[in-house]
């Protein structure tokens, strides 16, 4: 990725300093300078005029357009902005430059002007080194901070309910809440001269005087920190998707990754670079420089790469295509400028500013091509059948036809703080981490956009932080990963039919995770190591054998925590801290495992497992073969892996009497003692039920049930008996001495009864399998 910047050849603001820039359109911007000069510049006929004069004594500093979609409205220009001033006032501009309004606000210089993100509220900071905040009118509300020196830089939190602020060498996060924490923080090692704060990612940028930006996390924490560069930092500002962010000083200009390092370095001759703004779509960057000129960079060389193709944004308007296997290449034109694209699943998705196109990878000639809505894509997601696009303030899934699927809404939907993070996708399903509880996550049909089951969202214990659906199976069966706030990654069923859901905790220490595209294997990015599980789901079948079930590769060939890109087939594509690109494979057996199982060829699945003698797939076949209830199989398998009390009680499942008795067992297999007991009274296994609940040491719903169905009573007391006798306990259970008083205990009787029920069972299965061969001969 790299900037492509255009100059004029003579600046329009005189040799002026120009002090600042706003964006009202995509292709419309204003500047303002020393020499009283408000221009517009129009992009699209390449035209800058002059919108007003302002009087002489009229120096500006800051501006900044009211804010464009507010409350989930159709976007509409930007009609007024706030422009500070040297005199001490802030003044509300109208599009046309006329001063609607101007406020005297501070002592000295006012240094910056923001609105929050809803343009409820405006907040100003001054030399005099105080921050008030203010109506949307222009009323004061308070004065939010007062210190002894000039606050130079001020930027609202994604959730307008904190201001950030800088305070000479220090960085302040003040929440507006008066009794809420004030978190300070020495960030510099000179005077902070710009803040950011992104929305999307919700992380911070800082840079000054000495001559280094740093991007931190909302508690403060330091992420990245450049070298100390030749000149201070004298703007920088987050793209609005949060990706990437410019930062500018003296004849520079640099692109920059989300996680801090560098894409690219333009090194025009602007004089210092006093303020940086995105247009709204995020492809191109304008700054206002110290010698007159506005300049313009607009964001190329993208590249988006799956399977044996390779693509690059070249121009604004032009991709090219290249496929890998035969060097052919295809150059793709589109009309408008490309915003966000996104390429997977054997489809090229391409958002421009007004239209929608969709590629197959077989055929680059005919694109399906329909209208955006809003045409400010921030987001796209794909799964195998459909895509999803984030316009505006709204949420669409469109199939790979061009139809729209689904358009999911829910209360405070904020459409334009969702990122990759914190949105999944899946043929069937579409989960979102709510931003007003980030522990909470939302599920959706994906093919009707209401809410998954009886509306009840997914909690988690923790904030949740990443989350990731798996891609293949039934839906019934669809997981969702998710990585906690401390790093733990759990895995959990999205359509769980009114059960609570078990969450349980696969990993630790994950930074980056990714679901493959061929089967339910997931890997991730550990501390030291990247894992891969080939088969998650063991985690509900047998809790011991997913540790098993794991291939690890020691992770000394990366650099510290990359991130990962994709899991495609057998390839995993990482970008580490550096921002280089790094390859590494996994095994295909895992995947070819899945396919078998999925279609139960279980003698394809286990000559497979003999000719790869990899414990890590012996220990996946027999946790596929449990939850296929394959018994045999999963007999050969664990016995593979020598695990010998599961072998030795699968063979007690098989010698059940019953269907039924079997089927109970195997969920006792997989700790599923509710559903196991269920099975068996639904069958009318009265005793069995009991039984079960005496072996797990369970006496007080073993009791309950003999008591209910008013069977066995005693033979719940004579094992509790024989229990208490072998530890030398004696009863103290109230229920248990009430019901010794009047049962005597002979067992003998006991033991007559219980072979009595057994035969009983034997003999209604045997008559079972009697009737449905009849029926079958039938
Ligand atoms: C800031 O001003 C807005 C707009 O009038 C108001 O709603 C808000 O309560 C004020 N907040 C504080 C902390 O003064
Ligand atoms: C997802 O949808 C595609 C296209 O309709 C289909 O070919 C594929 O089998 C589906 N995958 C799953 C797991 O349902
Ligand atoms: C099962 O596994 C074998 C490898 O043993 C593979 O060649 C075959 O394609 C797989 N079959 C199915 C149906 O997935
Ligand atoms: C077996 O089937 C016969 C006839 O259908 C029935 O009379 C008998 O009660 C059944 N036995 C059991 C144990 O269900």
């Amino acid at each position: 990725m790299r900037l492509k910047t255009s100059l004029l050849k003579e600046p329009k603001h005189i040799l002026f300093l120009i002090i600042c820039v706003g964006w009202t359109t995509a292709d419309e911007l204003y500047s303002c300078s020393e020499d009283h000069q408000i221009l517009r510049w129009n992009l699209l006929t390449s035209e800058t005029s002059l919108v007003v004069i302002l009087p002489e004594d009229f120096y500006p500093i800051d501006l900044h357009w009211f804010p464009k979609t507010v409350g989930g409205k159709k976007q509409t220009p930007a009609e007024i902005f706030v422009l500070t001033s040297t005199d001490g006032k802030f003044h509300l501009v109208s599009k046309t430059g006329r001063i609607e309004k101007s406020v005297e606000a501070h002592k000295g210089a006012v240094l910056a002007g923001r609105w929050n993100h809803d343009g409820t509220a405006l907040i100003t900071a001054g030399e005099d080194g105080q921050i008030k905040n203010w109506s949307k009118s222009g009323m004061l509300r308070s004065t939010l901070a007062t210190q002894g020196s000039p606050v130079y830089s001020v930027v609202w939190g994604p959730d307008s309910e904190r201001i950030l602020y800088t305070s000479g060498r220090h960085l302040v996060i003040k929440p507006l809440q008066p009794s809420a924490k004030v978190i300070q923080w020495k960030a510099h090692d000179g005077v902070i001269l710009k803040v950011d704060w992104n929305s999307v990612n919700d992380l911070i940028l800082s840079g000054g005087e000495d001559c280094k930006y740093k991007v931190w996390d909302s508690f403060g924490r330091l992420l990245y920190f450049s070298l100390a560069y030749d000149y201070p930092v004298t703007s920088l500002s987050w793209a609005p998707d949060g990706e990437v962010f410019a930062v500018g000083s003296f004849n520079t200009l640099r692109l920059c990754d989300k996680t801090g390092w560098s894409y690219a370095l333009e090194k025009p001759n602007t004089g210092s670079v006093f303020s940086l703004a995105w247009s709204a779509d995020g492809t191109q960057v304008a700054g206002a420089c110290g010698n007159g000129h506005v300049i313009f960079a607009n964001v190329v060389e993208q590249h988006w790469e799956w399977n044996n193709f390779m693509i690059t944004l070249t121009k604004r308007k032009t991709m090219q295509v290249r496929n890998v296997m035969n060097d052919a290449v295809d150059v793709l034109e589109f009309r408008d400028r490309v915003i966000k694209a996104s390429l997977a699943f054997g489809h090229l998705v391409v958002a421009t500013s007004l239209q929608c196109y969709i590629y197959n990878t077989r055929n680059w000639n005919t694109p399906l091509i329909f209208d955006l809505k809003e045409g400010t894509v921030s987001l796209i997601l794909q799964a195998e059948r459909h895509a999803l696009l984030v316009d505006g303030a709204g949420l669409y899934i469109f199939s790979y036809e061009g139809r729209l699927i689904s358009s999911p809404k829910f209360p405070g939907m904020r459409a334009d703080m969702l990122n990759a993070q914190c949105v999944s996708l899946s043929n069937d399903t579409i989960a979102i981490r709510d931003k007003s509880d980030e522990k909470v996550i939302l599920l959706f049909d994906a093919l009707t956009g209401k809410p998954l089951g009886d509306g009840k969202s997914l909690t988690h214990k923790l904030e949740v932080v990443e989350i990731a659906l798996d891609q293949c199976g039934p839906s019934t069966e669809r997981k969702i990963a998710l990585i906690d706030k401390n790093r733990d990654l759990y895995l959990t069923s999205v359509r769980y039919l009114g059960r609570e859901p078990k969450i349980c905790k696969i990993g630790s220490m994950i930074h980056s995770m990714a679901w493959n595209n061929a089967a339910n294997i997931l890997c991730g990015v550990q501390d030291n190591q990247f894992t891969v599980w080939y088969y998650p789901s063991a985690v509900f079948i047998d809790k011991e054998l997913l540790p098993k079930t794991l291939y690890t590769k020691d992770g000394s060939e990366f650099s510290h925590a990359p991130h990962i890109l994709s899991y495609v087939d057998t390839k995993v594509r990482l970008r580490q801290r550096d921002g280089s690109l790094l390859y590494t494979s996994v095994p295909p057996y895992a995947v070819l495992l899945h396919e078998n199982s999925s279609s139960a060829r279980w003698e394809d699945a286990l000559r497979l497992c003999r000719f790869a003698k990899e414990q890590s797939l012996w220990a996946c076949l027999a946790a596929m073969a449990i939850a296929n209830r394959e018994l045999t199989t999963a007999e050969m398998a664990y016995a593979a892996i020598r695990e010998l009390p599961r072998v030795h009680y699968i063979n007690f499942i098989k010698q059940q009497p019953s269907k039924e008795s079997s089927l109970a067992h195997l969920l006792l297999f997989s700790g599923q003692v509710q559903e196991a007991e269920a099975t068996l009274l639904q069958a009318g296994l009265i005793y069995q039920a009991i039984q079960v609940n005496i072996d797990l040491f369970n006496w007080e719903r073993a009791l309950e049930l003999a008591v209910k169905h008013k069977t066995h009573v005693d033979t719940v007391l004579a094992y509790r008996e024989k229990f208490l006798l072998t530890f030398g306990r004696k009863e103290t259970n109230k229920r248990f001495l009430q019901y010794a008083k009047g049962v005597e205990v002979d067992w003998e009787k006991i033991q007559a009864k219980i072979e009595m029920e057994l035969s009983k069972e034997r003999a209604k299965a045997a008559n079972a399998s009697v009737r449905s061969s009849l029926a079958q001969r039938r």
